[in-house]
């Protein structure tokens, strides 16, 4: 499996330019999250992947081919729960996955193997019978994302998969699509950065439609050392000039800012960036920029 995005433009009918110039290529395995603002343009980005929307200019190759002529391929290898879903409210959660399972092209024996590994693996084989609408927000979560590893897709595009799953689940699920990630592309938006660092191989660092960072956490974090630092302030201090605050922790001298700064200012001491420093880092000189 190989995706290649070329130059991709995306303007909607509205005006607004939520991509820019997006090029980027990825060949499987790969496990890429994707990092950004609201608005900065993921969800674009993977409505296009899936050709569920056109792009105003650039193109996107699936297996060297252009994406648009291959909608059977791309369906029968997709995998992909969207940001915001209906669920059929009225059926069960073994009916609906029945009607998806249909919808891929998956029939009879294998349609109910299928059906039963997803919901073994999304811990919902229990509420098989149980329709949609009595289902708790965490569990309607966990059956969007049975449905999108349905037929164990070789591209799997997960839009804000782990909102609304309590802690255990989450770090469950992250190592379920970490684990079939193998021989896949699995691209995932979030806004918790450890996940990505517990799961990816790549990021993407998305702010207002451009593609700021694409490659490596551990390369993006080597990226910010030397501009994230500590010092104590007290209540009521203003935020150093050009400096981002990431954390204040209240301690018995007062409070420990945490910030990130293009130049750290004297009284702050360098401290080893994490993940989602180096990610804030990355947004605040861009909209310093
Ligand atoms: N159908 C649409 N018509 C017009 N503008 C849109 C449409 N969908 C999204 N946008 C705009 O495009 C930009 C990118 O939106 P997108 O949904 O891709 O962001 P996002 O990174 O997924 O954000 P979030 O983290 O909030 O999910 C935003 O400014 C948004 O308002
Ligand atoms: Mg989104």
């Amino acid at each position: 499996m190989k995706i290649d995005v070329n130059n991709i433009t995306m303007i909607y009918p509205s005006g607004k330019k939520a991509l820019q110039d997006i090029s980027v290529s990825a060949e499987s395995p790969e496990f890429i999250g994707v990092l950004g603002p609201n608005g900065a343009g993921k969800t674009t980005l993977m409505k296009l992947l899936i050709a569920g929307l056109l792009p105003t200019k650039g193109e996107i190759l699936l297996n060297d081919k252009p994406l648009l002529e291959q909608e059977k391929q791309l369906k029968a290898q997709l995998g992909y729960l969207p940001q915001s879903f209906g669920l059929y409210d009225e059926l069960t959660v073994w009916e609906f996955l029945d009607y998806m399972a249909a919808l891929k092209g998956l029939r009879g024996k294998n349609s109910k193997a299928a059906i039963e590994k997803v919901l073994e693996c999304t811990n919902m084989a229990e509420q098989r019978k149980v329709r949609i609408r009595n289902l708790s927000g965490g569990q309607r979560q966990r059956v969007g994302i049975a449905q999108a590893l349905l037929g164990e897709p070789k591209l799997i595009i997960l839009d804000e998969p782990t909102v609304g799953l309590d802690p255990e689940e989450r770090v469950k699920f992250r190592n379920i699509f970490s684990e079939m990630a193998q021989n896949k592309i699995v691209l995932l938006s979030t806004h918790i950065v450890e996940d990505v660092q517990a799961v990816c191989n790549r990021v993407f660092v998305i702010y207002n439609g451009q593609l700021l960072y694409d490659g490596s956490p551990s390369k993006l974090v080597a990226k910010t050392t030397g501009h994230v630092g500590v010092y104590l302030s007290k209540l009521g201090d203003d935020t150093p000039e050009g400096c981002q605050i990431v954390s204040k922790v209240n301690v018995s001298e007062g409070i420990q800012c945490r910030i990130v700064a293009e130049s750290l200012p004297e009284f702050a001491t360098a401290v080893a960036p994490t993940l989602e420093d180096a990610y804030l880092y990355c947004i605040h000189k861009e909209g310093r920029e």
